[in-house]
């Protein structure tokens, strides 16, 4: 199986446009070492020809061209994206949909929960009805409830519910349900080999202990190194905890929990552009390497 990642950043990407806070700052004058990202999207590939889109990113055309796989050319209109899989409803993860209205009708897998905000607060799906359409299908989220998807050969999906908040324009963002907000095993049946990926997680409950140890290659949410990065940056008054993202450092934080899991990859994805580990010569990213932590980029390619 192959996991390329098209975007690593979280919401707003990196540089975000209008954010002068040391990382995006620091980026556009040349005076730190990183990379700029683009928005929330990986792409999953079992046979190497038909790709799996989890997510789709307001970067995703810029994606796209830089991801020559995704465009096989093979007729005068043609994709290598088979299906897209929403792991959310979160505005960085859906209104890259809209670049896709040229296509046929989008193989399009989510909870029951996205599917009612995608058909009201945020009524991106109604929108494509009157382009491409949506082909919806259920994504499960009873427990251990395996799924094929379309263009996922030699593929088997298994998606689980994460503890987090529906996004802000959500008619229940304040009254979270099962299936908000999803994590997703992905194995590949030849070599029986997984990955688990889950860009938003806020919090390691009981039943994803199994999901995290299985697995030989984990991407989960790096969102944010501290709990309170941009109540101290002063940007926003929001903590991580508060908007469904678990941070890297102290206890019981993501480096702690990562440590103890046996894989051989263990990656962060979805991070903020405020994230100290973003800096190539940080202190804190060269903690991440001690602790055998891989942050991502966009263009990573994966071999699992
Ligand atoms: C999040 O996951 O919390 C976001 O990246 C929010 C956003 O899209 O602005
Ligand atoms: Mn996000
Ligand atoms: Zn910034």
């Amino acid at each position: 199986m192959r996991v390329h990642v098209l975007g690593a950043a979280a919401g707003g990407g990196f540089p975000q446009w209008n954010c002068n806070c040391p990382n995006c700052d620091g980026l556009r004058k040349g005076t730190l070492r990183a990379t700029a990202r683009t928005q929330s999207s990986i792409a999953v590939s079992g046979e190497g020809t038909d790709w799996v889109l989890f997510n789709a990113s307001p970067d995703i055309l810029a994606q796209i061209r830089a991801f020559p796989a995704l465009q096989p050319a093979r007729a005068l209109r043609d994709t290598g994206i088979k299906s897209v899989v929403l792991m959310d409803g979160q505005i960085d993860h859906t209104t890259g949909l809209l670049m896709l209205r040229e296509g046929k009708p989008l193989e399009l897998y989510c909870t029951d929960m996205v599917r009612e905000d995608m058909t009201t607060g945020n009524p991106l799906f109604n929108i494509l009805g009157h382009y491409c359409g949506v082909n919806w299908h259920r994504l499960p989220i009873e427990a251990g409830n395996r799924f094929d998807v379309v263009g996922g050969q030699h593929l088997e999906f298994t998606s689980v519910a994460l503890k987090s908040k529906a996004p802000p324009y959500s008619p229940h963002r304040d009254n979270p349900h099962e299936g908000d907000n999803v994590g997703m095993r992905i194995r590949d049946t030849r070599t029986g080999r997984s990955v688990f990926y889950a860009p938003g997680l806020g919090e390691i409950e009981p039943h994803l202990k199994p999901y995290l140890e299985q697995a030989d290659c984990v991407m989960v949410d790096g969102t944010f190194w501290t709990d309170d990065e941009m109540v101290q940056l002063g940007i926003s008054k929001k903590r991580a905890r508060d908007i469904g993202h678990l941070p890297q450092s102290g206890p019981g934080g993501m480096i702690e929990v990562l440590r103890a899991l046996p894989a051989k990859r263990k990656i962060l994805i979805h991070i903020n552009n405020t994230n100290p580990i973003l800096d190539e010569d940080s202190p804190q990213r060269a903690e991440l390497a001690r602790a055998g932590i891989e942050v991502a980029f966009d263009g990573m390619d994966i071999e699992i």
